[in-house]
């Protein structure tokens, strides 16, 4: 996507060939700027302090990591310890565990000598890939929206909320949630994003504005607990949201406060749909709720906020009654049952055991 007018991915190779560059998420949106990334630890540090996030972001930065970390040593012993540091930035997103194991199936039978060049070129293709998959979802998403804006009498504009950042700066382009929104409004279809602020961190306000802003799609950020309200009324037409995983049974993990969206959706007859490339799909669990790993994250997080200032400087402030612990579980899960649609590059399916597997049939653990 651009920014300013200039095309960007979230993660790319540098110019000298084996650095690699991110934009660092935690500045955005008040500063825009690049961080090149060199060792095993630069790319751990990027992932646990979420300089990148996002499920299919976090998959690439890992795989580039790799990279990163076997130029030095490209041994068994070395790409196991990689996979291991890793593997341990985050807990949820299933994509990181993804993109290791692609990464280690091809490394391991390979001899030392060859395996740097060979997990450079994987990873490329992971994130080629990505790019890809998140194209078809957009294509696939913006039939529904498409067929939402017909339904409509082509009046007015079709509403959307979505919660957290499932966009761009998610993957590595286009996002989950929003391809379908930036392929329809690419069409002509008059879109307008209702965008969850997405306490603790803020992703809705901080990123899925920003690159919505960036992009020219029509939004307003609401607090997390506008949108049932809003769908009361009328005003959202179909929520779309991301996932960092889904069972094979259809059960979708994302960003803490979905849950209560999808449960608003559902007494509304709003649709609820879900971006999923297959990448993010745990073939190995079935029951989110009870097989999902939570991520449990810092205090501060919910103590805390940052923001900019009148004068431009950039500040943390404290925002709760001092003493009070903070409680922060960072995704939850959304039942199939409340789930309308999964969106993904194979086309669109139920959240369901059969609706995955008529997708991806080769996939499906017997
Ligand atoms: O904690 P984050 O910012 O990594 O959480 C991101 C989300 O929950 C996204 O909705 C999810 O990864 C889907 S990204 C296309």
């Amino acid at each position: 996507m651009k920014v300013d007018g200039k095309d960007f991915r979230t993660i790319w190779l540098a110019g000298d060939g084996w650095g690699v560059e991110i934009i660092d998420q935690t500045k955005l949106p008040h500063v825009f700027e690049i961080v090149r990334m060199e060792t095993l630890d630069d790319a751990a540090v990027a992932i646990k302090d979420m300089l990148v996030r996002g499920a299919p972001l976090i998959g690439a930065t890992a795989a580039y990591g790799v990279c990163l970390s076997i130029r030095n040593d490209p041994t068994d012993a070395g790409l196991e310890n990689t996979y291991k540091v890793l593997h341990a930035t985050r807990p949820t997103a299933i994509n990181l565990k993804w993109a290791l194991d692609e990464m280690t199936a091809l490394l391991k039978p390979l001899p030392e000598g060859e395996r740097v060049a060979a997990a450079y070129k994987r990873a490329a293709e992971i994130c080629d890939d990505d790019v890809e998959i998140c194209s078809s979802i957009g294509d696939n998403g913006h039939k529904i929206i498409a067929d939402i804006w017909e339904k409509k009498g082509k009046q007015g504009v079709v509403n959307i909320l979505t919660h957290c950042n499932a966009g761009w700066l998610a993957t590595v382009d286009w996002g989950t949630a929003l391809a379908p929104i930036y392929k329809a409004h690419n069409a002509g279809i008059p879109v307008h994003v209702w965008a969850d602020e997405t306490r603790p961190r803020n992703q809705g306000a901080s990123l899925t504005a920003w690159e919505l802003g960036k992009h020219g799609v029509p939004h307003h950020i609401i607090v997390d607990n506008a949108g049932g309200h809003l769908m009361q009324h009328g005003q959202v037409d179909l929520c779309i949201v991301g996932t960092d995983r889904t069972t094979a049974d259809g059960d979708v993990c994302n960003k803490i406060g979905t849950y209560l969206k999808a449960l608003a959706a559902h007494d509304n007859n709003v649709p609820f749909y879900v971006g999923l490339p297959s990448p993010t799909v745990d073939w190995t669990v079935h029951d989110g709720v009870k097989e999902i790993p939570i991520e449990e994250r810092g205090q501060e997080e919910v103590t805390d906020m940052t923001g900019r200032t009148a004068d431009g400087s950039v500040v943390t402030v404290t925002i709760s009654a001092e003493g009070s612990p903070a409680g922060n579980p960072a995704f939850d899960v959304t039942p199939r049952r409340l789930v309308t649609g999964l969106i993904t590059e194979r086309g669109v399916c139920e959240a369901s055991p059969e609706g995955l597997a008529g997708l991806f049939p080769e996939k499906v653990i017997k």
